[in-house]
């Protein structure tokens, strides 16, 4: 008898964002074990193809690699996104975190955040509104963070874009509801991953600063198949009825 899975991705079409490192690598690699077919992007080609080599069935997936902070890159990702058929779903995991005092931050840094962390979202959303583009029951996850909802020092940048980001998925959700798309985001807390690494490593958290964080997270610091596993879960059908949240996947951080 076949184990009832209702988290299974099988012949699923998903495009996931930030797929050479982090959270967006461990999206892929659990969608994959789920029976996603997987397009993967990012800037660096090797890393991509690496996240592929390592996922299931590695010769089901693609890469396309290319920088979102450029407007004409979107356009050329969801064309190569759609290629082979249209998408049941997306994930947008690329992103990248400043950590910058207000009074450092440069007039030419204020929209570098946005435009990966934000604008990207909404260039590839505003394709997948259309019906050519996707298949009924299509679902987005977007990667927002505990930062849209809760402040840090030298976090404005980040925390603007974030902030940006929960709103916007609760709009489009209700705009996209009646098309059978779902929209949500999961927001999680501090993440082994190279971003969290290059923070610990900038000196903004030193021992002190990383106890004082592990105190803010009552299940510790999280690993990224822990949001991929919650990612997976909005992909799936088994949230059909789920639209518009931002889901906390932050080991207790929000809760405090
Ligand atoms: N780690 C945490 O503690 C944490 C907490 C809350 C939220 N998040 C969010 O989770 C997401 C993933 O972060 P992570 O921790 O996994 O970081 P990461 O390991 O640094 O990965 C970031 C990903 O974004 C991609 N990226 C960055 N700039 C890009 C650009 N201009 N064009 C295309 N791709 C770009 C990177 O790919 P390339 O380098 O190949 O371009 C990489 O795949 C981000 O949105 C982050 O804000 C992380």
């Amino acid at each position: 008898m076949a184990i009832f899975n209702p988290m299974t991705l099988t012949d699923k079409r998903i495009l996931v964002t930030g797929a050479s490192s982090g959270i967006g690598r461990a999206c892929a690699l659990y969608a994959s074990r789920l029976g996603a077919r997987v397009i993967l992007s990012g800037r660096r080609l090797d890393a991509l193809e690496k996240t592929r080599l390592d996922m299931e069935n590695s010769s089901t997936h693609t890469v396309v690699a290319g920088d979102l902070s450029e407007v004409a890159f979107a356009t050329a990702l969801v064309e190569q996104a759609v290629m082979d058929g249209k998408l049941d779903g997306f994930v947008h995991a690329a992103g990248i975190c400043p950590a910058l005092p207000i009074g450092v931050i440069a007039t030419e840094q204020l929209t570098e955040s946005m435009q990966v962390n934000y604008f990207a979202f909404l260039l590839l959303m505003k394709a997948f509104a259309k019906k050519k583009h996707v298949n009924p029951g299509f679902s987005a996850v977007a990667i927002s963070s505990v930062s849209a909802a809760a402040g840090w020092p030298a976090g404005t940048l980040y925390a603007g874009s974030k902030g940006a980001l929960s709103a916007a998925v609760r709009a489009l959700a209700i705009e996209l509801a009646p098309k059978g798309t779902r929209v949500n985001a999961v927001c999680p807390s501090n993440i082994h991953t190279p971003m969290f690494d290059a923070l610990a490593g900038s000196g903004l958290n030193d021992d002190a600063a990383l106890a004082k964080l592990k105190e803010k997270q009552p299940l510790g610091i999280g690993e990224p198949e822990q949001v991929a596993a919650a990612v997976c879960f909005l992909l799936s059908s088994a949230s059909s009825f789920i639209t518009g949240v931002n889901l906390p996947v932050d080991g207790g951080y929000l809760a405090q």
